[in-house]
């Protein structure tokens, strides 16, 4: 396990397998894991919730009552740390924040003192970051929950030389999540009042968390190249795209990639069978021991089977699926759903469910046994999505040989070749609606029924790889920017 110094130190409210609600928590586990891995100093700081899971990874107390200063002169966080395959992953740690159900919000909404909660976070990370000697350089903050550390250090480091060489990367995974607040906040913040304005943390009159920092990042990255030219549009900037554009020459698009040790048929220890690109007949018995399970028809072994796998939100076109049902089920095909959120997309998904007893299955919820079973069994994934910053579900499902019917944005648009391009891999549509969702779809299902040119599109799908390393090596690129000794004594790591 690496000691001080930690050069690159992220900060994330998500890593998994300690806490997760979404891909956010997906990237944390891996990406810092691979950069320490091509022998990069890295360290993570994230949130100790209530319901961390630990599980096999000790978690231990490794430094008791570090201040958390101005304007909580007498706080403090307890630090803890686990060693996750080598890697530091330090929880903040202060029972009144974090020791909660959920991470943010519950069925009734965001809890209420969520500013407070992540002003708490990040200051307490930097503290840290300065008691116990770690020795950074790079601080890297992850969507809008760490964005404010970012602009603590823009301030700080004009006058205390502790902080002078340090420098920030700000990544975006989702621009729909700002973190927005009122003045009053501000004012608790602590920052400058030279921060309040269009060109800094203010929005509308508002305190905005992410904008901060976008405004003050010396590099500002996203997950996919396609986002990063879309952020930059009103359409997909969600008002940052003013601010995005005027920082166009620092804002980067790196590909995500995927944890094939997590996401691969080879070698999934939930599957009824494994199977990989050269031996595929497993998948077969993955789907009928799926059907089996969720008391569908066995005579859709015999027919396409639709998979759904996230958050039931706007954001991934779930009502779009749902309205679109109809039209599909008359393909003769099954469709199963897993995932939670919107309260009407939920009720809507169990109305349907009755309607077509046995062929839709919706399974509200998450666990990640489900999803991987759900990835190998079904034949087709369905991501209408309106926006997708990278998507890292639809990876999964070309990993699991089910091809993907997407919305070509974002990062879908940069992981899926299209049928029937040269080296196809799956099903692109420009719009997320009903027609272009069912006539994707339709065209899919003819693709299934020609036996010979489905198993070229899922072996084309299979072989896909998106590769850490790689993008890990970009993010080494975009520190190397900013100190340009961090990988001298690597020799030539980049
Ligand atoms: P997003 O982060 O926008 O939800 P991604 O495709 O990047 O979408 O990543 C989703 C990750 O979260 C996948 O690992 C997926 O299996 C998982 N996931 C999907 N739905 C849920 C959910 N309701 N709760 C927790 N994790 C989920
Ligand atoms: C966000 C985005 C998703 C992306 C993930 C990880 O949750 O919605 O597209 O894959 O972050 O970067």
């Amino acid at each position: 396990m690496s000691t001080p110094p930690h050069d690159i130190v992220f900060l994330t409210s998500e890593i998994y397998p300690f806490s997760k609600s979404g891909g956010l928590a997906d990237v944390m586990g891996i990406l810092p894991l691979t950069l320490s891995r091509l022998g990069v100093r890295v360290a993570v700081f994230t949130p100790f919730y209530g319901r961390l899971s630990t599980g096999q990874y000790p978690v231990h107390l490794v430094y008791e009552n570090c201040p958390v200063g101005y304007p909580w002169f007498d706080s403090t966080a307890d630090i803890y740390m686990a060693n996750y395959h080598g890697l530091p992953v330090y929880f903040i740690e202060r029972g009144e924040y974090f020791d909660r159900r959920h991470y943010y919000c519950t069925h009734k909404g965001d809890y209420f003192d969520n500013c407070e909660r992540f002003i708490f976070f990040c200051r307490a990370a930097l503290c840290a970051i300065r008691h116990m000697g770690l020795g950074t350089r790079i601080v890297h903050a992850q969507d809008w929950h760490a964005a404010l550390a970012v602009a603590y250090l823009a301030f700080w480091r004009r006058t205390d030389p502790f902080w002078a060489g340090m420098r920030t990367v700000m990544s975006i995974h989702n621009l729909a999540y700002q973190g927005r607040f009122s003045y009053r906040l501000f004012e608790q913040s602590g920052l400058p009042h030279e921060a309040w304005n269009m060109e800094g943390v203010e929005f509308y009159n508002s305190f905005n968390l992410l904008k901060a920092g976008v405004a003050f990042a010396d590099r500002i990255t996203t997950v996919s190249p396609s986002y990063a030219r879309e952020i930059m549009t009103p359409e997909f900037g969600c008002g940052l795209e003013g601010i995005l554009t005027r920082r166009k020459a620092d804002l980067i698009g790196i590909l995500n990639g995927a944890d094939y040790a997590i996401w691969s048929p080879q070698h999934d220890p939930v599957l009824e069978c494994t199977y990989s690109a050269d031996q595929p007949e497993g998948k077969k018995e993955c789907k009928a021991a799926l059907l089996q399970s969720l008391n569908m028809r066995p005579e859709l072994a015999d027919r396409p089977v639709l998979g759904f796998i996230g958050r039931f939100r706007g954001q991934k076109g779930i009502d779009v699926i749902l309205e679109s049902i109809p039209e599909i089920m008359a393909l003769d095909v099954g469709f199963i759903a897993l995932g939670e959120g919107k309260a009407e997309y939920e009720a809507a998904m169990m109305n349907i469910m009755e309607e077509y007893p046995g062929r839709v299955v919706g399974v509200i919820g998450y666990t990640e046994e489900i999803s991987h079973l759900i990835q190998a069994g079904t034949d087709i994934f369905l991501m209408p999505s309106r926006y997708e910053p990278c998507g890292l579900t639809q990876m999964y499902s070309l990993s699991y040989g089910t091809p993907p019917v997407a919305t070509a944005v974002g990062g879908l648009r940069d992981t899926i070749i299209p049928y029937p391009q040269e080296g196809a891999n799956g099903f692109v549509f420009n719009e997320p609606t009903r027609e272009s969702l069912v006539q994707a779809v339709r065209q899919a299902v003819a693709v299934w029924d020609d036996k010979a040119a489905w198993k070229t599109l899922q072996i084309n799908a299979m072989r896909a790889n998106f590769s850490w390393e790689k993008s890990a090596r970009r993010y080494m690129q975009v520190y190397a920017g900013l100190h340009a000794d961090l990988f001298a004594q690597e020799g030539g790591a980049l």
